[in-house]
């Protein structure tokens, strides 16, 4: 277990956490007074460290409708629009599985690895996820598409959070999801999509990378602890859920491209991100079994090169 390292330097104090906030900087007393975990006899995830991210999600809150301005016109032209609208959907449709599911693995992951400061950060994190809902829900009805789940992809959840270790299987594919999450909004945010999306994204991006941080912190000792059998688990379930994300992305090649999203592109830095995660855990590059990514198959008329707004 690492030490406690006192440093407040990536705790955002610009956001309003209260005097306390701003004294932490210079003052030892209170940030031991804030940053020493619960106590917890037998440790089995980094406990400081998680605190400390704690921490840093709870500074960075933000609401959608003062952070976002859902006035703004959307000016796309009509295949634009529509191929937005079926995009986000399914965006949205993602974002309200995976809130579902940590609310139902939440309790479950503090009690398997007896950590208190997880309880506080998957607690924040499942807030977090509540906000991403919310705010693709008003943003849904500003494309004229009404918010709704989409159940063809309800299997990515159960895949995700079933079986006899659930709780590991959940934790590896929400290092998937939130690379998929992460990686498609950083590229809608380069492709043509309104300034509310744009904006949106930005937002989105500053949790998602903090709920990644999350898995660096915890996935190492999830994976020391997980046995020959339930390392093999892990490794179907993962390849399931990469393989059935191909195929639909695959399906939906020219209208990716018509608003300027690469396809081939985006999967491939998907799982290079996700084959990264696992060589930092400590297990090689072949650990996982990756699924074929085909070729475009797309025609040049197809491909429509959309200008930045
Ligand atoms: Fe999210
Ligand atoms: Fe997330």
């Amino acid at each position: 277990m690492d030490e406690l390292i006192l440093n407040t330097g990536d705790i955002n104090t610009k956001t309003p956490s209260g005097a306390s906030g701003f004294l932490l900087q210079n003052n030892p007393e209170l940030q031991k007074l804030f940053f020493t975990p619960t106590e917890n006899q037998d440790p089995r995830v980094n406990d400081a460290k998680i605190r400390r991210l704690y921490m840093q999600a709870a500074s960075q809150q933000w609401y959608a409708p003062q952070r976002i301005n859902f006035d703004q016109a959307i000016n796309l032209d009509e295949q634009s629009l529509k191929i937005w609208q079926k995009f986000i959907t399914i965006f949205y449709t993602l974002e309200k599985m995976g809130l579902n599911v940590i609310q139902n693995m939440m309790a479950k992951a503090v009690r398997k690895y007896k950590s208190e400061e997880m309880a506080f950060y998957l607690s924040a994190q499942t807030f977090d996820e509540a906000r991403h809902v919310f705010a693709i829900e008003a943003y849904l009805r500003k494309l004229g598409a009404p918010p709704k789940y989409q159940w063809r992809y309800h299997v990515l959840g159960q895949a995700a959070s079933m079986g006899a270790f659930r709780v590991e299987n959940w934790m590896f594919s929400t290092l998937f999801s939130e690379n998929f999450a992460s990686t498609f909004i950083r590229r809608a945010r380069q492709a043509n999509i309104d300034p509310i999306g744009n904006e949106l994204c930005k937002y989105l991006l500053v949790d998602e990378s903090r709920h990644l941080h999350f898995l660096h912190i915890v996935l190492p000792d999830v994976m020391d602890r997980l046995s020959m059998f339930g390392k093999a688990y892990v490794k179907g379930a993962q390849y399931f859920i990469m393989r059935f994300s191909e195929a639909v992305l695959r399906s939906m090649e020219a209208e990716a491209a018509f608003v300027g999203l690469d396809r081939k592109a985006m999967m491939e830095e998907i799982f290079e991100n996700v084959e990264k995660g696992y060589e930092s855990f400590g297990v090689s590059r072949k650990f996982l079994w990756f699924p074929k990514i085909y070729p475009t198959k797309i025609t040049p008329s197809q491909r429509i090169v959309a200008s930045h707004l």
